[in-house]
């Protein structure tokens, strides 16, 4: 895909973009020339995914909650005063820890709803004043628990569907001003934290590789150039759209992980 995007005019701003997936996606933008902010928690993987972006472009990060609407409005407002309003903003902070919902105590339920969708209004909410108008583009990163009820995920089921609808009803009231927003639901991608949590053992990684119709798990190429896709003129009448990126995945193979989990964790 090197090569294939230009976006070197374009600021494009990813909150939770420091590791996995989301750090994958800033990555992309940055070897197509834009200009890169990055949010998350850990003042050590702000540090690291600065440096790794910096080799490619002009990159900046700030460490920030996305449960705390003040600290992420900051990062969008310094980002927007030092580069200008912000072309691409990406929402991807996610939390996920597999737990049947008596195992789950109110507060490990809330702590999932507030960062994945409280969390996501924030971004979206705050970032609003200082999106680029007409012209820019908003994607969520969202899961296939958003559509497909899956045992010791009620969480992050609840919290992924509304993140969806969260796309759809913005989309809905900011398509008037010429901003998109979009959802990307990426399939099983590979060397994530999100897999490693979802699918512990090497028997769970090839049964979820099998159950792919594509027969194998995403990269996070794949999913930086779906975000490219939807962030490029060529997408430019596509908005309240829910993509799954996923190889099939989504077809029926996803279905069978639910029960597979159960079975890993329960042994
Ligand atoms: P990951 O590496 O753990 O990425 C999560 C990112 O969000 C990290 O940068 C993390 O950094 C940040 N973050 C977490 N909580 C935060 C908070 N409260 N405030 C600010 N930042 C926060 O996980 P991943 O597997 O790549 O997942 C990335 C996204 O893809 C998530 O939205 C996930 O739901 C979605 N997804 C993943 C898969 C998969 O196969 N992995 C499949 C479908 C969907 P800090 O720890 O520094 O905060
Ligand atoms: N099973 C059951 N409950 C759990 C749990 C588990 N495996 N892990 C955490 N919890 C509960 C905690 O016990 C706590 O509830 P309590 O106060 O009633 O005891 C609650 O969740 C919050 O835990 P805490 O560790 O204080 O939250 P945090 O805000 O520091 O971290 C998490 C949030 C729990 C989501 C943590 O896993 C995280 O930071 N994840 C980010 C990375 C990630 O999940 N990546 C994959 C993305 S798909």
């Amino acid at each position: 895909m090197k090569g294939f995007w230009d976006f070197s005019d374009r600021k494009v701003l990813v909150m939770g973009g420091t590791s996995g997936i989301n750090l994958g996606i800033a990555q992309g933008f940055a070897e197509a020339g834009a200009t890169l902010g990055v949010v998350s928690r850990s003042q050590e993987k702000v540090d690291a995914a600065v440096s790794t972006l910096s080799l490619h472009t002009k990159a900046i990060g700030f460490s920030a909650d996305v449960r705390d609407y003040e600290a992420v409005a900051d990062c969008s407002r310094e980002f927007c005063e030092r580069f200008g309003p912000i072309d691409v903003l990406i929402s991807g902070a996610a939390g996920n820890f597999p737990a049947p919902a008596t195992g789950m105590s109110p507060n490990g339920f809330k702590a999932v709803m507030d960062i994945d969708l409280l969390g996501t209004f924030h971004v979206l909410r705050s970032a609003h004043a200082f999106l680029a108008k007409p012209g820019s583009t908003v994607i969520n990163i969202s899961a296939p628990q958003a559509f497909q009820p899956m045992e010791l995920q009620a969480h992050v089921c609840a919290a992924k569907a509304g993140v969806d609808m969260l796309t759809r009803v913005l989309a809905m009231e900011w398509g008037c001003e010429g901003v998109r927003v979009n959802s990307i639901v990426p399939g099983p991608i590979a060397d994530t934290e999100g897999m490693a949590r979802l699918a512990p053992t090497s028997d769970m990684q090839k049964a979820v590789t099998a159950s792919v119709p594509l027969g194998r798990q995403g990269t996070k190429e794949d999913i930086a150039s779906a975000a490219m896709f939807l962030a490029s003129p060529a997408a430019a009448y596509i908005t309240g759209v829910i993509l799954p990126v996923d190889g099939g995945w989504s077809l029926g193979g996803v279905a069978s992980l639910g029960d597979a989990l159960k079975s890993a964790i329960s042994s």
